[in-house]
Protein backbone atom coordinates (compact mmCIF):
# COMPACT_ATOMS: atom_id res chain seq x y z
CA UNK A 1 0.00 0.00 0.00
CA UNK A 2 1.44 3.50 -1.00
CA UNK A 3 0.52 5.39 1.89
CA UNK A 4 2.13 8.56 0.64
CA UNK A 5 -0.10 8.24 -2.73
CA UNK A 6 -2.59 7.81 -0.86
CA UNK A 7 -2.77 10.46 1.51
CA UNK A 8 -2.60 13.21 -1.69
CA UNK A 9 -6.25 11.80 -2.63
CA UNK A 10 -7.34 13.38 0.45
CA UNK A 11 -8.05 17.81 0.33
CA UNK A 12 -8.09 17.64 4.48
CA UNK A 13 -4.90 15.73 5.12
CA UNK A 14 -3.16 18.36 2.57
CA UNK A 15 -3.97 21.75 4.21
CA UNK A 16 -0.85 24.23 4.58
CA UNK A 17 -2.22 25.23 7.94
CA UNK A 18 -3.91 24.23 11.17
CA UNK A 19 -3.19 20.85 9.70
CA UNK A 20 -5.10 18.21 11.28
CA UNK A 21 -4.46 14.35 12.77
CA UNK A 22 -7.57 12.57 12.05
CA UNK A 23 -8.15 9.70 14.41
CA UNK A 24 -12.33 10.09 14.00
CA UNK A 25 -12.67 7.47 11.99
CA UNK A 26 -15.16 5.60 13.50
CA UNK A 27 -17.55 8.35 13.06
CA UNK A 28 -17.24 9.32 10.12
CA UNK A 29 -13.88 8.32 7.75
CA UNK A 30 -12.24 11.20 5.61
CA UNK A 31 -13.13 11.65 1.54
CA UNK A 32 -11.05 11.26 -1.24
CA UNK A 33 -11.54 13.48 -4.11
CA UNK A 34 -12.78 10.80 -6.53
CA UNK A 35 -15.57 10.43 -4.18
CA UNK A 36 -16.39 14.33 -4.13
CA UNK A 37 -15.68 14.25 -8.04
CA UNK A 38 -18.57 11.52 -8.35
CA UNK A 39 -20.78 13.55 -6.63
CA UNK A 40 -20.02 16.67 -8.27
CA UNK A 41 -19.97 14.49 -11.85
CA UNK A 42 -23.80 13.75 -10.87
CA UNK A 43 -24.57 17.89 -10.03
CA UNK A 44 -22.77 18.94 -13.14
CA UNK A 45 -23.37 16.59 -15.62
CA UNK A 46 -26.78 14.93 -15.50
CA UNK A 47 -28.74 16.12 -12.78
CA UNK A 48 -31.89 14.37 -13.27
CA UNK A 49 -33.88 12.04 -11.92
CA UNK A 50 -33.48 7.82 -12.16
CA UNK A 51 -35.89 5.86 -13.87
CA UNK A 52 -38.35 8.56 -14.80
CA UNK A 53 -37.40 9.82 -17.74
CA UNK A 54 -36.22 8.97 -21.36
CA UNK A 55 -34.33 11.71 -22.15
CA UNK A 56 -30.46 11.67 -22.15
CA UNK A 57 -30.14 12.98 -18.65
CA UNK A 58 -32.40 10.87 -16.47
CA UNK A 59 -30.90 7.34 -18.74
CA UNK A 60 -26.97 8.51 -18.07
CA UNK A 61 -27.98 8.94 -13.92
CA UNK A 62 -30.42 5.81 -14.82
CA UNK A 63 -26.94 3.81 -16.26
CA UNK A 64 -24.90 5.40 -13.24
CA UNK A 65 -27.48 4.53 -10.70
CA UNK A 66 -27.84 1.00 -11.47
CA UNK A 67 -24.16 0.36 -12.09
CA UNK A 68 -23.72 1.31 -8.55
CA UNK A 69 -26.37 -1.22 -7.25
CA UNK A 70 -24.11 -3.95 -9.26
CA UNK A 71 -21.03 -2.46 -8.44
CA UNK A 72 -21.59 -2.40 -4.53
CA UNK A 73 -23.80 -5.91 -4.39
CA UNK A 74 -20.12 -7.07 -6.24
CA UNK A 75 -18.12 -5.34 -3.60
CA UNK A 76 -20.19 -7.44 -0.78
CA UNK A 77 -20.52 -10.76 -3.10
CA UNK A 78 -24.17 -10.76 -3.16
CA UNK A 79 -27.11 -10.51 -5.61
CA UNK A 80 -27.91 -7.16 -7.58
CA UNK A 81 -31.40 -7.65 -6.15
CA UNK A 82 -30.32 -7.72 -2.58
CA UNK A 83 -28.80 -4.27 -2.19
CA UNK A 84 -30.91 -1.68 -0.90
CA UNK A 85 -29.57 2.04 -0.59
CA UNK A 86 -30.56 3.54 2.51
CA UNK A 87 -29.39 6.67 4.30
CA UNK A 88 -27.66 5.30 6.82
CA UNK A 89 -27.44 1.96 8.78
CA UNK A 90 -29.85 3.43 11.34
CA UNK A 91 -32.29 3.94 8.43
CA UNK A 92 -31.65 0.15 6.85
CA UNK A 93 -32.00 -0.70 10.48
CA UNK A 94 -35.49 0.91 11.02
CA UNK A 95 -36.48 -0.44 7.20
CA UNK A 96 -35.85 -3.85 8.61
CA UNK A 97 -37.81 -3.20 11.59
CA UNK A 98 -40.96 -1.87 9.97
CA UNK A 99 -40.56 -4.13 7.36
CA UNK A 100 -40.81 -7.22 9.89
CA UNK A 101 -43.59 -5.40 11.62
CA UNK A 102 -45.70 -4.05 8.52
CA UNK A 103 -45.17 -8.56 7.75
CA UNK A 104 -46.87 -9.60 11.15
CA UNK A 105 -43.45 -11.33 11.83
CA UNK A 106 -43.44 -11.13 15.43
CA UNK A 107 -46.21 -11.88 18.06
CA UNK A 108 -46.46 -11.80 21.13
CA UNK A 109 -43.90 -13.38 23.44
CA UNK A 110 -41.44 -13.87 21.10
CA UNK A 111 -37.60 -12.82 21.60
CA UNK A 112 -34.90 -10.60 19.81
CA UNK A 113 -31.62 -11.47 21.39
CA UNK A 114 -29.52 -8.59 21.14
CA UNK A 115 -26.29 -7.39 23.16
CA UNK A 116 -24.98 -4.38 25.39
CA UNK A 117 -22.50 -3.33 23.55
CA UNK A 118 -24.78 -2.12 20.40
CA UNK A 119 -24.59 1.25 18.55
CA UNK A 120 -28.27 2.57 19.48
CA UNK A 121 -29.28 2.22 16.08
CA UNK A 122 -29.19 -1.51 16.21
CA UNK A 123 -31.00 -1.62 20.11
CA UNK A 124 -33.23 1.51 20.11
CA UNK A 125 -35.64 0.63 17.23
CA UNK A 126 -35.68 -3.30 19.13
CA UNK A 127 -36.11 -2.01 22.15
CA UNK A 128 -39.10 -0.25 20.45
CA UNK A 129 -40.78 -2.96 19.02
CA UNK A 130 -40.33 -5.10 21.80
CA UNK A 131 -42.40 -2.75 24.07
CA UNK A 132 -44.83 -1.98 21.29
CA UNK A 133 -45.34 -6.08 20.56
CA UNK A 134 -44.51 -7.40 23.95
CA UNK A 135 -41.70 -9.42 22.88
CA UNK A 136 -38.59 -10.31 24.96
CA UNK A 137 -35.27 -8.44 24.65
CA UNK A 138 -32.85 -10.54 25.93
CA UNK A 139 -28.56 -9.69 25.63
CA UNK A 140 -25.59 -11.89 24.77
CA UNK A 141 -23.37 -11.33 27.64
CA UNK A 142 -19.68 -10.51 26.40
CA UNK A 143 -16.66 -12.68 27.51
CA UNK A 144 -13.60 -11.40 29.18
CA UNK A 145 -12.08 -10.35 26.07
CA UNK A 146 -15.16 -8.34 25.33
CA UNK A 147 -16.10 -10.68 22.50
CA UNK A 148 -20.21 -11.91 22.16
CA UNK A 149 -20.12 -14.90 24.44
CA UNK A 150 -20.89 -17.44 21.51
CA UNK A 151 -21.56 -20.27 24.82
CA UNK A 152 -24.00 -17.66 26.39
CA UNK A 153 -26.10 -17.07 23.20
CA UNK A 154 -26.65 -20.99 22.61
CA UNK A 155 -27.90 -20.88 26.72
CA UNK A 156 -30.02 -17.86 25.96
CA UNK A 157 -31.72 -18.49 22.99
CA UNK A 158 -34.99 -20.71 22.37
CA UNK A 159 -37.16 -21.79 19.61
CA UNK A 160 -39.43 -18.44 20.56
CA UNK A 161 -35.89 -16.18 19.37
CA UNK A 162 -37.14 -14.56 16.25
CA UNK A 163 -34.71 -12.22 15.45
CA UNK A 164 -30.82 -11.97 16.14
CA UNK A 165 -28.96 -8.78 15.51
CA UNK A 166 -26.11 -7.97 16.36
CA UNK A 167 -23.05 -6.04 15.63
CA UNK A 168 -20.25 -7.64 13.61
CA UNK A 169 -17.78 -4.99 15.28
CA UNK A 170 -18.87 -2.68 18.33
CA UNK A 171 -17.93 0.78 17.41
CA UNK A 172 -16.88 1.26 20.91
CA UNK A 173 -14.69 -1.84 21.78
CA UNK A 174 -13.62 -2.80 18.48
CA UNK A 175 -13.88 -6.11 18.60
CA UNK A 176 -14.17 -8.80 15.61
CA UNK A 177 -17.00 -11.19 16.63
CA UNK A 178 -17.52 -14.36 15.99
CA UNK A 179 -20.47 -13.89 13.58
CA UNK A 180 -20.27 -17.09 11.49
CA UNK A 181 -20.65 -19.04 15.21
CA UNK A 182 -23.53 -16.76 15.92
CA UNK A 183 -24.73 -17.02 12.38
CA UNK A 184 -25.20 -20.89 12.58
CA UNK A 185 -26.36 -21.20 16.20
CA UNK A 186 -29.28 -18.83 15.02
CA UNK A 187 -29.89 -20.41 12.56
CA UNK A 188 -30.22 -23.52 14.26
CA UNK A 189 -33.20 -22.35 16.12
CA UNK A 190 -34.79 -20.68 13.05
CA UNK A 191 -34.19 -17.04 14.12
CA UNK A 192 -33.31 -14.65 11.61
CA UNK A 193 -30.04 -12.77 11.98
CA UNK A 194 -29.04 -9.04 11.52
CA UNK A 195 -25.58 -8.24 11.56
CA UNK A 196 -25.01 -4.32 12.18
CA UNK A 197 -21.46 -4.10 9.54
CA UNK A 198 -21.22 -0.21 9.47
CA UNK A 199 -17.89 -0.76 11.85
CA UNK A 200 -17.00 -3.93 10.04
CA UNK A 201 -17.54 -3.20 6.32
CA UNK A 202 -14.81 -0.59 6.09
CA UNK A 203 -12.15 -2.84 7.13
CA UNK A 204 -12.85 -6.36 7.05
CA UNK A 205 -13.82 -8.39 3.52
CA UNK A 206 -17.28 -8.97 3.29
CA UNK A 207 -18.83 -12.17 1.49
CA UNK A 208 -22.40 -11.54 1.75
CA UNK A 209 -23.27 -15.26 0.64
CA UNK A 210 -20.48 -16.86 2.46
CA UNK A 211 -21.69 -14.91 6.15
CA UNK A 212 -24.73 -16.29 5.45
CA UNK A 213 -26.60 -13.73 7.83
CA UNK A 214 -30.53 -12.53 6.54
CA UNK A 215 -29.31 -8.71 6.60
CA UNK A 216 -26.37 -6.72 6.72
CA UNK A 217 -26.28 -3.26 7.19
CA UNK A 218 -23.16 -1.13 6.07
CA UNK A 219 -23.00 2.90 5.93
CA UNK A 220 -21.02 4.49 3.22
CA UNK A 221 -19.67 7.63 5.28
CA UNK A 222 -17.51 5.25 7.41
CA UNK A 223 -16.24 3.71 4.02
CA UNK A 224 -14.81 7.00 2.33
CA UNK A 225 -18.32 8.00 0.80
CA UNK A 226 -20.81 10.55 1.86
CA UNK A 227 -23.04 10.86 4.73
CA UNK A 228 -26.71 9.98 4.05
CA UNK A 229 -26.00 7.08 2.21
CA UNK A 230 -25.99 3.54 3.20
CA UNK A 231 -27.40 0.17 1.92
CA UNK A 232 -28.92 -2.92 3.95
CA UNK A 233 -28.39 -6.35 1.49
CA UNK A 234 -30.99 -9.21 2.04
CA UNK A 235 -31.44 -12.60 1.25
CA UNK A 236 -33.28 -12.24 -1.79
CA UNK A 237 -36.66 -14.28 -0.95
CA UNK A 238 -36.75 -12.87 2.80
CA UNK A 239 -36.98 -9.38 0.92
CA UNK A 240 -39.74 -10.72 -1.85
CA UNK A 241 -41.39 -12.18 1.13
CA UNK A 242 -41.83 -9.36 3.84
CA UNK A 243 -43.78 -6.16 3.08
CA UNK A 244 -41.81 -2.74 2.52
CA UNK A 245 -41.50 -0.43 5.00
CA UNK A 246 -42.30 3.25 2.93
CA UNK A 247 -44.79 3.43 0.31
CA UNK A 248 -44.75 5.83 -2.51
CA UNK A 249 -43.33 6.18 -6.06
CA UNK A 250 -41.11 3.58 -7.89
CA UNK A 251 -41.60 0.89 -5.31
CA UNK A 252 -44.84 -0.16 -7.26
CA UNK A 253 -45.08 -1.91 -10.18
CA UNK A 254 -48.76 -0.82 -10.97
CA UNK A 255 -51.56 0.84 -9.07
CA UNK A 256 -55.54 1.03 -9.44
CA UNK A 257 -57.92 3.17 -6.61
CA UNK A 258 -58.59 -0.40 -5.18
CA UNK A 259 -54.27 -1.92 -5.01
CA UNK A 260 -51.25 -1.35 -5.67
CA UNK A 261 -48.72 -3.97 -6.31
CA UNK A 262 -45.31 -3.49 -5.09
CA UNK A 263 -41.88 -3.49 -7.87
CA UNK A 264 -39.23 -5.76 -7.99
CA UNK A 265 -36.30 -6.14 -6.02
CA UNK A 266 -34.25 -3.70 -4.84
CA UNK A 267 -37.13 -1.15 -5.64
CA UNK A 268 -40.06 -2.45 -3.90
CA UNK A 269 -38.02 -1.43 -0.90
CA UNK A 270 -36.68 1.87 -2.47
CA UNK A 271 -39.38 4.49 -2.38
CA UNK A 272 -39.22 8.24 -3.75
CA UNK A 273 -36.30 9.88 -5.67
CA UNK A 274 -33.03 8.19 -4.04
CA UNK A 275 -30.40 10.35 -2.53
CA UNK A 276 -28.63 9.87 -5.80
CA UNK A 277 -24.97 12.11 -6.13
CA UNK A 278 -25.02 10.21 -3.10
CA UNK A 279 -24.93 6.51 -4.67
CA UNK A 280 -22.61 8.17 -6.99
CA UNK A 281 -20.35 8.60 -4.15
CA UNK A 282 -20.93 5.44 -2.63
CA UNK A 283 -19.81 3.49 -6.03
CA UNK A 284 -16.81 5.75 -6.13
CA UNK A 285 -15.74 5.19 -2.57
CA UNK A 286 -16.17 1.34 -3.21
CA UNK A 287 -14.41 1.58 -6.10
CA UNK A 288 -11.40 3.14 -4.17
CA UNK A 289 -11.94 0.59 -1.25
CA UNK A 290 -11.11 -1.96 -3.78
CA UNK A 291 -7.98 -0.54 -4.91
CA UNK A 292 -6.39 0.28 -2.07
CA UNK A 293 -7.53 -3.53 -0.81
CA UNK A 294 -9.22 -3.89 2.18
CA UNK A 295 -6.81 -7.05 3.22
CA UNK A 296 -4.36 -3.86 3.17
CA UNK A 297 -6.26 -1.67 5.14
CA UNK A 298 -7.05 -3.94 8.10
CA UNK A 299 -2.63 -5.02 8.17
CA UNK A 300 -1.96 -1.27 7.76
CA UNK A 301 -4.88 -0.22 10.66
CA UNK A 302 -3.65 -3.33 12.75
CA UNK A 303 0.71 -1.61 12.74
CA UNK A 304 -1.13 1.20 13.79
CA UNK A 305 -3.45 0.39 16.64
CA UNK A 306 -0.41 -1.71 18.20
CA UNK A 307 1.99 0.64 18.21
CA UNK A 308 -0.29 3.04 19.84
CA UNK A 309 -1.29 0.63 22.26
CA UNK A 310 2.30 0.06 23.26
CA UNK A 311 2.90 3.97 23.35
CA UNK A 312 -0.35 4.83 25.15
CA UNK A 313 0.55 2.04 27.94
CA UNK A 314 3.62 4.20 28.72
CA UNK A 315 1.41 7.21 29.58
CA UNK A 316 1.24 7.51 33.49
CA UNK A 317 -2.63 8.16 34.32
CA UNK A 318 -4.30 6.45 31.61
CA UNK A 319 -7.10 4.06 31.44
CA UNK A 320 -7.66 1.79 28.27
CA UNK A 321 -10.97 -0.11 28.29
CA UNK A 322 -10.60 -2.20 25.73
CA UNK A 323 -7.71 -4.17 23.56
CA UNK A 324 -8.22 -7.11 25.48
CA UNK A 325 -7.15 -9.01 22.33
CA UNK A 326 -5.65 -6.69 20.02
CA UNK A 327 -4.92 -9.63 17.62
CA UNK A 328 -8.83 -9.64 17.06
CA UNK A 329 -9.77 -6.08 16.41
CA UNK A 330 -9.63 -2.86 14.61
CA UNK A 331 -8.11 0.23 15.11
CA UNK A 332 -10.09 1.73 18.18
CA UNK A 333 -8.63 2.10 21.38
CA UNK A 334 -10.86 4.05 24.18
CA UNK A 335 -9.65 5.79 27.24
CA UNK A 336 -9.68 8.10 30.15
CA UNK A 337 -7.06 10.26 31.69
CA UNK A 338 -7.27 10.53 35.58
CA UNK A 339 -7.86 14.03 36.39
CA UNK A 340 -9.73 14.57 33.25
CA UNK A 341 -13.55 14.33 31.90
CA UNK A 342 -13.38 12.78 28.25
CA UNK A 343 -15.08 16.03 26.76
CA UNK A 344 -12.50 18.02 28.02
CA UNK A 345 -9.43 15.74 27.00
CA UNK A 346 -10.99 15.31 23.84
CA UNK A 347 -11.39 19.24 23.25
CA UNK A 348 -7.24 19.77 24.62
CA UNK A 349 -6.02 17.20 22.16
CA UNK A 350 -7.46 19.11 19.51
CA UNK A 351 -7.03 22.51 20.87
CA UNK A 352 -3.44 21.69 21.10
CA UNK A 353 -2.23 19.55 18.30
CA UNK A 354 -5.10 19.46 15.75
CA UNK A 355 -5.82 15.80 16.83
CA UNK A 356 -9.72 14.79 16.17
CA UNK A 357 -10.92 11.99 18.91
CA UNK A 358 -14.53 11.70 19.63
CA UNK A 359 -15.69 12.03 23.47
CA UNK A 360 -19.02 10.68 25.16
CA UNK A 361 -21.38 8.28 25.20
CA UNK A 362 -20.44 6.75 21.49
CA UNK A 363 -24.42 6.15 20.80
CA UNK A 364 -23.94 3.33 22.61
CA UNK A 365 -24.73 4.26 26.65
CA UNK A 366 -25.29 0.88 28.09
CA UNK A 367 -21.96 -0.11 27.22
CA UNK A 368 -20.13 3.01 27.51
CA UNK A 369 -21.92 3.18 31.27
CA UNK A 370 -19.96 0.15 32.37
CA UNK A 371 -16.67 2.10 32.21
CA UNK A 372 -17.28 5.48 32.83
CA UNK A 373 -21.02 7.51 33.81
CA UNK A 374 -19.19 10.28 32.13
CA UNK A 375 -17.93 8.79 29.03
CA UNK A 376 -14.40 8.47 27.22
CA UNK A 377 -12.41 9.33 24.69
CA UNK A 378 -12.14 7.35 21.33
CA UNK A 379 -9.18 7.50 18.91
CA UNK A 380 -9.77 4.87 15.85
CA UNK A 381 -7.60 4.72 12.89
CA UNK A 382 -7.99 4.47 9.40
CA UNK A 383 -5.10 3.62 6.32
CA UNK A 384 -4.12 7.36 5.88
CA UNK A 385 -3.08 7.20 9.05
CA UNK A 386 0.66 7.30 10.24
CA UNK A 387 2.85 6.67 12.52
CA UNK A 388 4.02 9.51 12.98
CA UNK A 389 0.41 11.29 13.27
CA UNK A 390 0.71 8.93 16.31
CA UNK A 391 3.63 10.00 17.60
CA UNK A 392 1.94 13.73 18.32
CA UNK A 393 -0.99 11.94 19.68
CA UNK A 394 0.99 10.45 22.57
CA UNK A 395 3.09 13.33 23.01
CA UNK A 396 0.24 15.35 23.65
CA UNK A 397 -1.38 13.08 25.79
CA UNK A 398 1.45 13.57 28.10
CA UNK A 399 1.95 17.02 28.24
CA UNK A 400 -1.85 16.95 28.92
CA UNK A 401 -1.39 14.24 32.09
CA UNK A 402 1.61 16.96 33.48
CA UNK A 403 -0.83 19.87 33.22
CA UNK A 404 -3.64 18.22 35.21
CA UNK A 405 -2.39 15.32 37.44
CA UNK A 406 1.19 18.09 38.29
C1 LIG B 1 -21.77 -0.13 14.90
C2 LIG B 1 -22.57 1.03 14.37
N1 LIG B 1 -23.85 0.84 14.04
C3 LIG B 1 -24.62 1.82 13.53
C4 LIG B 1 -24.10 3.09 13.36
C5 LIG B 1 -25.00 4.15 12.81
O1 LIG B 1 -24.51 4.63 11.61
P1 LIG B 1 -25.27 5.86 10.90
O2 LIG B 1 -25.20 7.00 11.88
O3 LIG B 1 -24.50 6.11 9.68
O4 LIG B 1 -26.64 5.42 10.67
C6 LIG B 1 -22.79 3.35 13.71
C7 LIG B 1 -22.23 4.71 13.60
O5 LIG B 1 -21.42 5.13 14.39
C8 LIG B 1 -21.99 2.29 14.22
O6 LIG B 1 -20.72 2.48 14.55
Amino acid sequence: MNLEKHRKDFPILNLKKNKIIYFDNAASSLKPKQVIKAINNYYNDYPANVHRGIHRLSMQASIVYEKAHEDIASFFNCKKEEVIFTQNSTDAINLIMYSLYNSNYFKKGDEIITSIEEHHANFVPWQFLAKKLKLKLKFIKLTKDQKLDVLDLKKIITSKTKLVAIAHISNTLGVINLISEIIKIAHSKKSLVLVDGSQSAPHLKIDFERLDCDFFVATAHKMLGPTGIGCVIGKEKLLNKFEPFRFGGDMISNVTLKESKWNSLPYKFEAGTPNISGVFGFLEAVNYLKKVGVNNIYKHDKEILKYAYEKLKEIKNIIIYNCKDIDNQIGIIIFNLKGIEAIELSALLDEISGVATRAGMHCAQPIIETFDRKGVVRASFYFYNTKKEVDVFVKTLKKIDLMVNK
